[in-house]
């Protein structure tokens, strides 16, 4: 059983129920953001709360609590739920309204708490295939409820027995995925796509844990690029680092996750365990 925290109580989640006249339900209208825990620490929640409070901003939905005021609501609705590791989904609908158009500042905050589930060990010991899907997100800085796109392409990603679709807008340029980041390690460097993305919290660790030693560029990613690559991952919060071995039917190099990408996924691996032992502390402000 989990605990949620809604309209300012801390209520199973069974109760956790919202109106159909809400505008998340009528119009796709809401925003969110998810983290999860290492060793029961909720990683990086400051950086994911200041990205929530800039989704609100980029979509025009006003926040009604502060940025501490959530820190603190999810700090105390996580030490009322007893998982090893837990998913934090924190989420600000558009609140009913009478034209179900212009929000009227009683939108519902919900904090969800649930228990982490493991991903298939294969994935990250193989590599995965990808497919590339012709998408471009209205807003993309924007954590919105609104994955349209995102279950429509995912669908086709399943059927080409892939896990994964990234977005390619109409010009060729690489973007992100349905629900991660991506980086090619392209002519001896890595880079990731700057612009058109979520800036992921992944990345941006990744980004931070790379500059020191490896370098990392920022920058545009053609389709052609990918044809080009010797090696590429996906970072998400969900998914932290996969290997990807086939985008398309396209093999990278020999089908087998690359050396540079292994190293990567170990400095991510070591980075997330310390953090989980307090060795690293919290509120570092990162690159987004
Ligand atoms: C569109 C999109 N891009 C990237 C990401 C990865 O972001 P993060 O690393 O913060 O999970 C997500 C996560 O869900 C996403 O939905």
């Amino acid at each position: 059983m989990s605990i949620y925290y809604m309209d300012g109580e801390y209520i199973d989640s069974q109760q956790a129920v919202l109106s159909v006249n809400d505008m998340a339900v009528l119009r796709g209208y809401a925003i969110f953001d998810f983290l999860r825990t290492y060793n029961k620490r909720p990683f990086y929640l400051k950086e994911h709360i200041s990205r929530f409070a800039h989704s609100g901003q980029c979509v025009g939905l006003d926040l009604p609590l502060n940025e501490d005021e959530i820190c603190d609501i999810v700090v105390e609705t996580l030490s009322r739920n007893d998982f090893d590791e837990a998913n934090i989904r924190i989420m600000y609908t558009g609140g009913v309204s009478p034209d179900s158009l212009i929000p009227q500042g009683n939108g519902k905050f919900i904090v969800m708490v649930t228990e982490r589930m493991k991903l298939p060990a294969w994935w990250y010991a193989d590599g995965v295939k990808i497919i590339t899907a012709e998408v471009e997100r209205s807003i993309p800085e924007a954590k919105s409820t609104d994955y349209m796109n995102a279950i429509m392409t995912q669908k086709q990603a399943r059927k080409a027995e892939a896990i994964e679709a990234v977005y390619v807008n109409k010009k060729g340029r690489v973007l992100e995925g349905t629900t991660t980041n991506i980086f090619l390690h392209l002519d001896g460097k890595w880079i990731t796509p700057d612009k058109g993305i979520l800036p992921g919290i992944t990345r941006s660790v990744m980004i931070d844990l790379m500059e020191k030693k490896y370098g990392v560029e920022l920058g545009e990613v053609s389709r052609e690029d990918i044809a080009r690559a010797d090696e590429i991952f996906i970072s998400a919060t969900n998914k932290e680092i996969i290997p990807v071995i086939q985008v398309d039917d396209l093999k990278i190099a020999d089908g087998k996750p690359g050396d540079q990408t292994k190293k990567m996924m170990q400095i991510f691996r070591e980075y997330t365990t310390a953090y989980g032992q307090q060795l690293i502390p919290s509120g570092k402000k990162i690159s987004v």
